[in-house]
C-alpha cells in the first residue's frame, strides 16, 4: 500500500493533487468528465464579496507553451456562491479550497467571515497575487501588506488558511516568511506571471488588458525555483503550481518541497488531469518502493 495522503493545517487530502483556481470553475463545469470523489482537493474560481463582471474581452490569448489570461475574477459573489454553487459541490466527498481575492484587508476577512459561518469551504486560499485587477499585486509583492491581510484573515477563520503567492517578486522567502508569520496554515504559489501579447499584423495589443497572467508549461522552471525557495524559508506546507501538465511534473514539485499540488491551464486540455496526476505519482512511489509520498517531499538533492 502507498499513503497518498497529505496535510495542510488540519485539511486533509486523500491524495496531493488539487486544481488551479480559477481553471476548474465551481466543479459542476467538469463533474460529468471526472470524477470528484476522487481528487485531493478542488480549488475553486476566486470568491469576492459582490458579483464581478471582470475584465472586458479578449481576454484570453494562447502563447508558446502556455496561455495568458486577463479574465478579472469575474464571479457571481459570495452570497451566490454559497446559495448556488456549494451546495452542488457538497455533493461530493471532496474537500473544498475556496479562493479569496479582496480589495482591502477589511474586504478579505469579509468573505473569510462568511465562508466559515456557512460552512462554505475546508480551506480558504487568500489570492493575495492576481496580476488582472488594479492593485492586485501589491501584497503579494510586499512583506507587510502580506503580513497584514494574513493577520487579518487568520482573527477571521479557524479553518485552515493558505496565502497564495506571486511569482512576480525578485526574492520569494521574505513574502512566504512573513504569511507564515502572520498566522498562514500553508501557501500556493505560483498565481500567474505578468505578461502581455501583441498582433503585428494589427499593430495592437492581443488583450483589451493589455497585459495578462502567463500560465501553463512555459512557467514551470520559474514556479519551480519559487517553491523551492519558498520550502527552505519556511516550515509551513506549499501547494505548488505553474505548469503542471503531467504526474513527472507534479513529482518535480514534490521534490522541490511542495506538500501537495495543483494542475491549472493542464485542466483545459483534460479535465480528468488531477486524478491522473495522482495515479502516476501512486505508480512513481510505488515502482521507487516508498510507500508515503511525504519521502519524496523535499527530496531533491
Ligand atoms: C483562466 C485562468 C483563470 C485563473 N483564475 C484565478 C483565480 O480566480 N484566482 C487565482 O488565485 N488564480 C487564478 N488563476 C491562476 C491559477 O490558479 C494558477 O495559479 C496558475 O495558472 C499557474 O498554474 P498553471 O500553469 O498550472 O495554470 C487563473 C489561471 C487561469 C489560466
Amino acid at each position: 500500500m502507498v499513503d497518498l495522503s497529505v496535510r495542510i493545517g488540519s485539511l486533509t487530502m486523500r491524495n496531493p493533487v488539487t486544481t488551479g483556481s480559477g481553471t476548474f470553475g465551481f466543479g459542476s463545469e467538469v463533474a460529468d468528465l471526472i470524477d470528484l470523489n476522487k481528487i485531493g482537493a478542488v480549488c475553486v474560481k476566486a470568491t469576492t464579496t459582490h458579483p464581478r463582471t471582470g475584465n472586458p474581452a479578449p481576454r484570453i490569448v494562447e502563447t508558446a507553451g502556455g496561455m495568458l489570461n486577463a479574465i478579472g475574477l469575474q464571479n457571481g459573489g459570495i452570497e451566490n456562491y454559497l446559495s448556488e454553487k456549494l451546495p452542488y459541490l457538497r455533493g461530493f466527498d471532496c474537500p473544498i479550497i475556496v479562493n479569496v481575492p479582496g480589495e482591502d484587508p477589511e474586504d478579505f476577512a469579509y468573505v473569510v467571515e462568511r465562508l466559515t459561518e456557512a460552512k462554505g469551504a475546508d480551506a480558504i486560499e487568500l489570492n493575495i497575487s492576481c496580476p488582472n485587477v488594479s492593485h492586485g499585486l501589491d501584497y503579494a509583492t510586499d512583506p507587510k501588506a502580506t503580513a497584514e491581510v494574513v493577520a487579518r484573515c487568520r482573527r477571521a477563520t479557524t479553518l485552515p488558511l493558505l496565502a497564495k503567492l506571486s511569482p512576480n517578486v525578485t526574492d520569494i522567502r521574505p513574502i512566504a516568511q512573513a504569511a507564515e508569520d502572520a498566522g498562514a496554515d500553508g501557501l500556493s504559489l505560483i498565481n500567474t506571471v505578468i505578461g502581455t501579447a501583441i498582433d503585428a499584423r494589427t499593430r495592437r495589443f492581443k488583450l483589451a488588458n493589455v497585459t495578462g497572467g502567463l500560465s501553463g508549461p512555459s512557467i514551470k522552471p520559474i514556479a519551480l525555483l519559487h517553491v523551492h525557495r519558498a520550502a527552505s524559508a519556511v516550515k509551513i506546507p506549499i501547494i505548488g503550481m505553474g505548469g503542471i501538465m503531467s504526474a513527472t511534473d507534479a513529482i518535480e514539485f514534490l521534490l522541490a518541497g511542495a506538500t501537495a499540488v495543483a494542475a491549472g491551464t493542464a485542466n483545459f486540455i483534460n479535465p480528468g488531469v488531477a486524478l491522473e496526476i495522482a495515479a502516476g505519482i501512486e505508480s512513481y512511489l510505488r515502482a521507487n518502493d516508498f510507500t508515503d509520498v511525504s519521502q519524496i517531499i523535499g527530496a531533491v538533492r
